[in-house]
This record gives structure tokens, sequence and C-alpha cells, in this order.
């Protein structure tokens, strides 16, 4: 399948860029196509509520930054990951963006299936982002093939790496 995974956080060798990786080594091993984008690294700004996109835009964003690139992405995704660190108790921002700007196009076209990669340096802060991507599955008729989480003596452990392998193995 062809497989998105957004990756949002800004540390580059961090958590959450290491669980996107086992996901798609995982992935590719298991003979799909995956593409991961780290929107930290990107230019994507938040909604600005225009209706442009719902007007004359007809399903076309007015703002022209780097989800420009994206669009094309997720309109041919199959399953998508979102891979975040948790900050303030919910998905970080740079992953919020992405999601809220595909508003011009309300969902997804192909996503059949989605799953989340969650890091954080406390236990028990994932009710916010669980609860969005629980939210977001529904909304965009994708079933959830699951949810990992990372707190700090979690993190890029062989146990980590396992419950990714079984992740990818839901697909
Ligand atoms: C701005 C900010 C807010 C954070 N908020 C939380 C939080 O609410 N709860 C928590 O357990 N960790 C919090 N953290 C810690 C990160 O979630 C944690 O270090 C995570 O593993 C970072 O992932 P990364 O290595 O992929 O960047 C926060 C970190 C930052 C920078």
């Amino acid at each position: 399948m062809n497989i998105l995974i957004l990756q949002g956080s800004p540390r580059a060798k961090g958590n959450t860029a290491w669980m996107a990786e086992e996901y798609k080594n995982a992935a590719e091993a298991a003979g799909h196509k995956v593409t991961v984008v780290n929107v930290a690294k990107k230019h994507i700004a938040g909604c600005l509520a225009c209706e442009y996109c719902h007007g004359k835009g007809n399903g076309a964003c007015i703002q022209k930054d780097d989800m420009q690139e994206l669009y094309p992405l997720m309109a041919e995704a199959e399953v998508l990951v979102l891979a975040a660190p948790i900050y303030y108790f919910t998905l970080c921002a740079q992953i919020q963006a992405p999601i809220q700007r595909m508003y011009c196009v309300m969902e997804p076209a192909k996503v059949k299936k989605m799953a989340l990669l969650c890091s954080s340096y406390s236990p028990g802060v994932y009710d916010g982002a669980t609860a969005e991507y629980h939210y977001l599955c529904n909304y965009w008729h994708a079933e959830d093939t699951g949810i990992v989480t990372a707190k700090v003596d979690e993190q890029k452990t062989e146990q980590t790496k396992q419950k990714i392998v079984e992740l990818v193995a839901k697909i």
C-alpha cells in the first residue's frame, strides 16, 4: 500500500523521528511504499478560515505555502500515519497545521487506514492526542490500525520497535 507518514517533531534525530523510521523500515520490508515528510521542517501555516476553498477556490487553498507539496501526497496516500511528540498534553502544533489545512478537500481521498505514533516525557499524557486521532479516523472514514506511544524510558528501545513492527502488521 501507499503509506504517508507525517512526522511532526522538529528534532531530526529525536524519538518521534526514530518511531517514524522504524515504521518505515518495517513497512518497506513488508513490501509497502513509504514516504516520510517531516512537516516540522516545512512552512505550513494554520487555516485562515477564509472559505475561499469552498467557494471560488473550488477545493484549492488560497495559501501557497509548503502545504502545496503535501496535498498530492495526501491525495495518493492509502495509509496515513501521524507521528508526533506530545506538547502541552496534545499533538504538537507542527502536525496540527497540515491536518487542519485539509479543510479545503475535507478528507484525504484514498486513505483507508491510519496509525498514530506518539512520544512524550511523562506517562499518561496521551488522552488529548488519542481523542483527536480517533475523531480523525472516524471523520476521514479510516480504520484505526492502532497507536504506539513511547514515554522517556520507552524511547528507542527494542520493545517499542517490536510494538511498531506489530502495528505495521495490522495494515
Ligand atoms: C514545547 C514542549 C512541550 C512538551 N510538553 C510535554 C507534555 O505536555 N508532556 C510530556 O510528557 N512531555 C512533553 N514534552 C516532552 C516531549 O514530548 C518529549 O521529549 C518527546 O519525546 C519529544 O519527542 P522528539 O524527541 O521526537 O522531539 C514537551 C516538549 C516540548 C519541547
